[in-house]
């Protein structure tokens, strides 16, 4: 894998350039790359859209702005020559030979070793035509082409968008880009699983009872009203985010930590994955959704999903997997609890007379992973309560990965995965075959839709969520009760 030292020269297009997710994520992502000595030496970024913010300089401003609101040690310096580098070309899907001008113009300037990347955040309705103008211009060439989630939205879109990339690009150039693998602590998993001794002999169905994957959000729509109308939050986070974790959680010892084996051992997991129950699906919206901008007054789209899903292989087979994530719920978290089955019967269990009238009363114990920025992992226990007699005692094993590894300094996910783009290695990216596969998995609810219930803001949604075996997740997985 090459190192940050030794990238060639870089022009990087960004698509929705002024939108939400470049000022947010993209632009102080690479910000921090650069601050980090972790950018090519020499680079531009054009930034692209139908829309012109102004002038160059009015574009730089306006980054500018942005990153002085989302960067904390901002250095003026370091800014300067950042934005120095940024330009403005707009660019649509009929027209894009005013941008095809600006990416050879600064190609020219960064000599014959630059590389080009193509980063498209892009609603899924305007993905394909895009697409096409990028062929059609000629800017596929060479070119590593970043995609945003959902790819499609459903089987058969995905498809066709599948097949209009391909027209204009190999595989080896894609990157569909699922931020939640870039977090430190979603690669953590393998490394708590396959460097301990202590876990991997547990983890499969003689051991675990339930895994539990949890992302409940305290925010609502924060001005993207429309892009939920037209995706919804199985689309925005279940077939993609939630089921990548599933993939990284249950997946076979890939042999190696690279693009090929990691992604085959994903792919494998999602062919293992069995099309969802929609009997075994609850979908929720908040109350006041509805009062959104840009949602219609009498919008079915559902901002809550819980799912059980069931992975059909040797090492899952009965083991339920629950998915649960929605908007404006009671906190903010993103949890992966590997539930223990309990023993049969102990000597907590005996009675007096050696009888065992309830066999497995003791909780089971629960392996948490935290996925957060400062990421945990905690064990819940029963010890001896100190004493004169055998009591026991609810107690916790606890690690904060950043004091274990004091002094490192994590890369935001976004960052992470802009670096692996310019490295060209795709191992935390999603393959074709998997989208197409997750699609399958979740086509039985997308044509039979469980009615949507409503939920309270700040709720753990709809009641019937509980319902689902496990669902008492507001309970273990609230910070205040971690
Ligand atoms: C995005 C979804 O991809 O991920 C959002 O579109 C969601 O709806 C977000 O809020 C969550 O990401 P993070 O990094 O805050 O966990």
């Amino acid at each position: 894998m090459a190192s940050f030292e030794t990238l060639p020269p870089h022009v990087l297009v960004l698509f929705g350039a002024t939108g939400d997710l470049a000022a947010r994520k993209l632009f102080p992502g690479l910000y921090r790359l650069a601050a980090a000595g972790r950018l090519p030496e020499d680079y531009r970024v054009i930034g692209s859209g139908r829309h012109s913010p102004g002038s160059d300089d009015d574009f730089r401003t306006q980054v500018g702005d942005g990153l002085r609101k989302t960067v904390d040690d901002l250095d003026d310096e370091l800014l300067a020559s950042f934005l120095d580098r940024i330009s403005f070309q707009t660019s649509d899907a009929d027209d894009g030979s005013d941008l095809a001008k600006a990416v050879r113009e600064a190609e020219e300037q960064l000599g014959d070793d630059v590389r080009r990347l193509v980063y498209l955040s892009v609603p899924p309705a305007a993905m394909p035509g895009m697409i096409a103008m990028l062929g059609r211009e000629d800017l596929t060439e060479r070119a590593r082409l970043v995609m945003e989630k959902p790819f499609g939205l459903d089987l058969e879109s995905a498809r066709e968008l599948d097949r209009s990339v391909k027209e204009v690009a190999e595989e080896d150039q894609v990157f569909r880009i699922d931020h939640f693998l870039g977090k430190e602590a979603v690669q953590n998993i393998l490394a708590l699983r396959f460097a301990n001794g202590l876990f991997e002999p547990a983890w499969n169905r003689h051991s675990l009872a339930s895994v539990q994957i949890d992302v409940p959000e305290d925010l609502g729509m924060e001005g993207r009203g429309s892009f939920y109308e037209s995706t919804g939050c199985l689309r925005d986070m279940i077939s993609t985010h939630l089921c990548q974790l599933l993939g990284f959680v249950a997946l076979e010892d890939p042999g190696r930590f690279e693009e090929k084996a990691v992604r085959d051992a994903k792919s494998q997991v999602f062919a293992d994955l069995q099309p969802l129950d929609p009997a075994r699906v609850i979908l929720g919206q908040y109350d006041g959704y509805r009062d959104e901008d840009d949602v219609a007054d009498d919008s079915d789209v559902e901002t809550f999903v819980a799912i059980e899903a069931h992975v059909d292989n040797d090492r899952w087979r009965g083991v339920p997997f629950y998915l649960r994530t929605g908007k404006r719920l009671a906190v903010s978290d993103r949890v992966i609890t590997l539930r223990f089955k309990g023993p049969d019967c102990t000597l907590f269990d005996v009675d007096e007379d050696g009888t065992c009238p309830a066999p497995g009363s003791l909780p089971p114990n629960d392996l948490v992973l935290r996925l957060t920025d400062d990421a945990e992992i905690h064990v819940e226990l029963r010890a001896k309560r100190p004493g004169p007699d055998m009591e026991l005692v609810p107690a916790v094993m606890h690690l904060h990965v950043a004091e274990a590894a004091n002094g490192s300094s994590p890369l935001e996910a976004y960052e992470r995965l802009l670096l692996d783009v310019m490295r060209g290695d795709q191992t935390l990216f999603t393959r074709a075959d998997e989208v197409d596969r997750l699609w399958q998995v979740v086509a039985p609810v997308l044509e039979h839709r469980p009615e949507v219930q409503p939920y309270e803001q700040g709720s753990w949604g709809p009641r019937a969520a509980s319902e689902l075996p496990d669902g008492g997740w507001q309970l273990e997985h609230s910070p205040s009760h971690g």
